[in-house]
């Protein structure tokens, strides 16, 4: 296997790459103010909103909300791998992609985790070709080899993995891939055993982790990989790898519950579906799939249990949703999934059942219905009243007033009046920091609106605040920090503030110290290159999105000061938290008393 690419040199790369130039090759480009102007080659429109920044070298769909570097772009346009896009650019800028050497001490650790997981996929497709009841199981359940093969499933024996990557792998790299675990007595116990397995991987193929389904009854049904280092359920969908590979433009997706249905749909030809593994639709699936396209259709079973989950994703959804991105519900009949229907009634079927997924606004008066009576004047109160709590976390202004419109026809009340509670809502809101104000009729498009979601939250007043509030103010602090050191890397972050804040713990802090260390590296720093020191990042989403964020501070000078005002606030709160805690644990020794005083006086300055 070829070795890591250094970051040196995709810094050095980036540098020589016009990321203008990599889009003009294949998306006609019209010069808008001081950044380019197109079509968005990621999803149908007919007006330019796609945008193109030479300064940042980095892209951006006001409409579908996709955004990235140079790199990112040919990877999502061409469907590569990362290395293919490196190598691409490198070949365009007549340069050779120079590879870290194996057994390089810089090499990263989770090289031998994807290696182990790599290895055990080959061992459990070799295990399935030779265990017949394992065979059995998919014929009978409409799986043929070739479905088998794409997805690579296999068969995990009662054991035996562990004794054929012993030569391999140390019983320590087993235990981090989620291979084995380890007994109380420390003896390694293999994970999955007597199991139909189905790796997942992510967008570049790399498998990360395992689903395993028992052929007999027993329990659990299906056993997942554990979180690792390279595992994350919360943001990894089951099938789009797969998806990507069966077609060049993917627009559209559909989010089914189980793997099975993933699986016994690409069997049956419709290969547009994704699972989450178990666990509820959340933000950051959103996320990963509007990366990839702008429309999704999410089903789910027609009893309480799926209402339930459709209510849940219904929720993730409504701050998501923004321009040209749409999410679809569908509620299947009663007693059916995926799999059973498509394998009972055929694809066309699927297919027309897919064209009556309910647009989320309908999704949203159906599911309040079934809630809340709409036959009398109390009923419809209580049904105004939740439906204007869910819109008010709608983020984009015009959708918001859309869903008041439908709502309003609903309960027979007059729009302005929830309008009025909308704003209410809004504003009690306080932690929020959220544009409280429904758009006027004739506003223009949300396409290119300021992103509330980095918009910083008004100075709090000294004093105690609510826990929670807190922590929705921090994270809005962090997004408004971050998101300006990100577009705007040019200017001088270097400030005792974001050092000190840098060296606190947590992971947003983490975050801000490797950007700082990043900036330290890079003489011209821009925003591509920064970001590409993140891509293996846990947030890495979401740092893209706060780099494609608009912020509309107007002057530099603006930007700076807003991002240092939310640095000092986060100080601020640290200091206070810390001190909090040095005085709550009792006897101080002379480290923690001299931190004490440090505390102190930064919250003195
Ligand atoms: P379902 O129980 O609906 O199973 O779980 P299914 O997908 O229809 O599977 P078959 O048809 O019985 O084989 C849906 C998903 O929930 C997760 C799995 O990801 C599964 O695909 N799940 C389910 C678990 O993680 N553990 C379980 O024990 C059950
Ligand atoms: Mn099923």
């Amino acid at each position: 296997m070829a070795g890591r690419i250094p970051q040196a040199f995709i810094d050095e790369l980036l540098e020589r790459t016009d990321i203008v130039e990599v889009v003009r090759r294949r998306v006609s480009l019209k010069k808008a103010g001081s950044e380019y102007a197109a079509c968005c080659p990621f999803h149908g429109e007919k007006t330019p909103s796609f945008y193109v920044s030479p300064q940042k070298q980095f892209y951006h769909c006001f409409g579908c909300g996709v955004h990235g570097t140079a790199i990112g772009f040919l990877m999502d346009y061409e469907n590569l791998s990362f290395p293919e896009a490196v190598e691409q650019l490198a070949e365009q800028a007549g340069l050779e992609v120079p590879r870290e050497h194996d057994d390089s001490p810089r090499q990263d650790a989770t090289a031998p985790l994807y290696a182990a997981l790599e290895a055990a996929a080959d061992y459990f497709v070799r295990q399935l070709r030779e265990t017949p009841r394992a065979v059995d199981y998919l014929k009978n359940r409409g799986i043929d080899g070739a479905t088998a093969r794409d997805f690579r499933l296999g068969w995990a024996p009662a054991s035996g993995l562990l004794q054929a990557l012993s030569d391999r792998f140390s019983p320590q790299q087993l235990v981090d891939a989620g291979l084995a675990a380890r007994r109380d007595n420390g003896d390694l116990r293999e994970r999955f055993r007597s199991r139909i397995m189905f790796p997942i991987r992510d967008r570049r193929g790399r498998i990360t982790g395992f689903g395993g389904r028992l052929i007999d009854d027993g329990e659990p049904k299906y056993l997942n990989s554990p979180e690792s280092t390279i595992f994350h359920k919360g943001q990894t969908v089951y099938g789009l790898h797969e998806a990507r590979r069966a077609q060049t433009r993917l627009d559209h997706l559909v989010v089914v519950e189980g793997y099975m249905d993933v699986v016994a749909l690409a069997r049956s030809g419709y290969h547009r579906a994704v699972a989450c593994m178990g666990t509820a639709l959340g933000r950051s699936h959103f996320d990963v799939l509007f990366r990839q396209v702008g429309r999704l259709t999410l089903c789910f079973d027609g009893d309480a249990a799926g209402r339930r989950a459709a209510s849940r994703a219904l929720e993730q959804a409504l701050p998501v949703i923004q321009g040209m991105r749409e999410v679809r519900f569908l509620f299947l009949p009663e007693g059916d999934d995926p799999d059973s229907l498509v394998r009972r009634e055929g694809l066309a079927a699927w297919e027309r059942l897919l064209d009556q997924a309910l647009p989320l606004s309908e999704a949203l008066i159906r599911l309040l219905r079934e809630e809340h009576a709409t036959e009398t004047a109390e009923g419809r109160t209580h049904f105004a009243h939740a439906a204007v709590r869910l819109i008010a976390t709608a983020r984009d202004p015009l959708f918001r007033e859309l869903l008041c419109e439908r709502v309003a026809e609903e309960s027979h009340l007059p729009r302005e009046r929830l309008e009025e509670q909308l704003q209410a809502a809004a504003s009690a809101d306080a932690g929020s920091a959220r544009n409280a104000t429904p758009a006027s009729r004739d506003n223009a498009p949300p396409s290119r609106g300021p992103d509330m979601a980095t918009r910083p939250p008004a100075s709090a007043p000294s004093g105690s605040e609510p826990a929670g509030a807190g922590g929705r103010r921090s994270s809005s602090l962090w997004a408004a920090l971050l998101a300006r050191i990100l577009q705007h890397p040019e200017l001088d972050w270097d400030t005792p503030a974001l050092r000190e804040l840098a060296a606190a713990s947590g992971e947003a802090s983490g975050t801000l110290g490797r950007l700082l260390e990043a900036l330290d590296e890079q003489p011209r720093p821009d925003t591509a290159r920064l970001l590409e020191r993140f891509r293996d990042h846990p947030r890495f989403e979401r740092l893209l999105s706060l780099a494609g964020a608009d912020l509309q501070d107007g002057k530099d000078e603006m930007t700076r000061q807003v991002a240092l005002d939310a640095a000092n606030q986060l100080l601020r709160r640290h200091c206070r938290e810390r001190i909090r805690e040095l005085t709550a644990s009792g006897a101080l020794d002379a480290e923690q008393r001299s931190e004490l005083a440090r505390l102190t006086s930064i919250l003195q300055g």
